[in-house]
């Protein structure tokens, strides 16, 4: 082995390590610009969200753009992958398979087809032949990894690993996973909505604060370039219980619909259902309501959710979270050209979130005019009025939520 030397750092070469353009507009947003050459992707996910999908098409796109893929599918039969591609439009000459097998064949493989991308399916599912254990277990998860990022390494191969995700959200195997790859991106969403979320957790060749947006339909994952006419296409106007938050999923700005229902409770102990939202943050909300606002919902129901399963747990989503259960106990509307955001502190007093800059050019854009804001938010001109509040209480009687006293 040739010796390690040190070298200034000036010296070192940095164009080898520019991402490829996938060709899904979506996952070059979240992975700030595509493939790294010799990087590895871990892609973790739910069963059945959509994982297979996702790489058979990356593999499709990337055999359109003139390259050569090498496809491992250790988990689903060369039978099952043909049926999956013939549905996606990905069924091409360059696009190479191999079902199942272990890391030494794909190895192999590797040098017959000489791909630019090698996708492995799943890296639970392929088995390192001279470690022990048995398939999926830590050892060989971890073994199969490292061989395939040394071979990404030496072959300046981009190499994405398809890794199963336990019911508790965690990548199944050991961590060490998470260590050894270079960007870790997971898939999300509600099973029984179309709605998917790319997200990167870990990337070493760029941020990881973009999401891609895709929605799932039989020809595979649609990318979703303006997810906030989507999440606002169906909303009902003039119902009660119904608040638009422009809220951020990373650096990007997203128009949400949150509703609350409230109803007399039918048990002793009332529920409290948030979907897609923060429970505590209901749970606090509530309290400040009853202390603040003197609304009591000791003997209701409130089930609160984010339309279109999409998800708001941040602190801006307090204000509409809020004055969507007024509106929901009052049964009083709020106009449908509003939207609201901040944080309530337990004095019922509101508090400025971030990037309120980028959430107000979002809703002026999709013809929102009006937005309530916490008072201290400055006016940078948006062609969208500020209704300035110092509380929750003010928020509320200043939409016309609450009975005249
Ligand atoms: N004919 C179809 N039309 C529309 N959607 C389909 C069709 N067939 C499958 N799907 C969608 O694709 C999903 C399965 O996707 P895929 O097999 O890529 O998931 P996965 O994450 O790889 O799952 P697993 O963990 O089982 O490997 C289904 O849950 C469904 O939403
Ligand atoms: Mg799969």
């Amino acid at each position: 082995m040739a010796p390690v030397e040190a070298r200034p750092l000036s010296e070192v070469g940095s164009t080898d390590s520019a991402a490829v353009p996938t060709g899904l507009a979506e996952a070059d947003r979240a992975l700030g610009g595509g493939l790294v050459p010799g990087s590895v992707t871990l892609l973790g996910g739910e069963p059945g969200i959509g994982k297979s999908t996702l790489i058979l098409q990356l593999a499709a796109e990337r055999v359109r753009s003139g390259g050569r893929v090498l496809l491992v599918s250790a988990e689903e039969s060369a039978a099952q992958v043909r049926l999956r591609a013939g549905r996606l439009g990905a069924v091409h000459d360059d696009l190479w398979l191999v079902d199942g097998g272990s890391v030494d064949s794909v190895l192999d493989w590797l040098d017959d087809v000489r791909p630019d991308l090698l996708v492995v399916d799943s890296v639970q599912t392929v088995h390192v032949a001279d470690e022990g254990g048995a398939p999926g277990s830590i050892g060989q998860v971890r073994a199969a990894a490292q061989r395939l990022v040394a071979e990404a390494k030496a072959r300046s191969l981009a190499t994405v690993l398809v890794g199963h995700l336990t019911k508790d959200g965690s990548l199944a195997g050991p961590k060490v996973l998470e260590h050894v790859v270079d960007t870790v991106v997971e898939l999300t969403g509600e099973r029984h909505h179309a709605l998917r979320v790319l997200r990167v957790a870990k990337h070493r060749f760029g941020p990881t604060d973009e999401i891609g947006l895709f929605e799932m339909a039989a020809d595979g994952l649609r990318s979703v370039g303006d997810p906030s006419r989507l999440f606002l296409a169906d909303r009902a106007a003039g119902v009660a219980g119904s608040v638009v938050l422009p809220t951020l999923e990373g650096h990007r700005p997203l128009l949400v619909e949150v509703q609350a229902l409230v109803v007399k409770a039918t048990t002793p102990h009332p529920r409290r259902s948030p979907q897609g939202l923060d429970g505590r943050r209901l749970a606090l909300l509530l309290a400040v309501l009853d202390r603040r606002v003197g609304i009591d919902l000791g003997a209701l129901d409130v089930y609160a959710t984010v339309v279109g399963g999409a998800a708001a747990t941040e602190p801006a989503a307090d204000l509409p979270l809020a004055l969507a259960v007024v509106s929901g106990v009052t049964g009083r509307p709020l106009d449908g050209a509003t939207v609201a955001l901040g944080e309530v502190g337990l004095g019922g007093e509101m508090r400025q979130v971030v990037g309120t800059e980028r959430r107000l050019r979002e809703a002026a854009r999709l013809g929102f005019c009006r937005a309530v804001v916490p008072a201290g938010t400055d006016d940078l001109g948006h062609g969208i009025e500020l209704v300035r509040v110092a509380t929750l209480a003010e928020a509320a009687a200043s939409l016309g939520l609450l009975p005249s006293a």
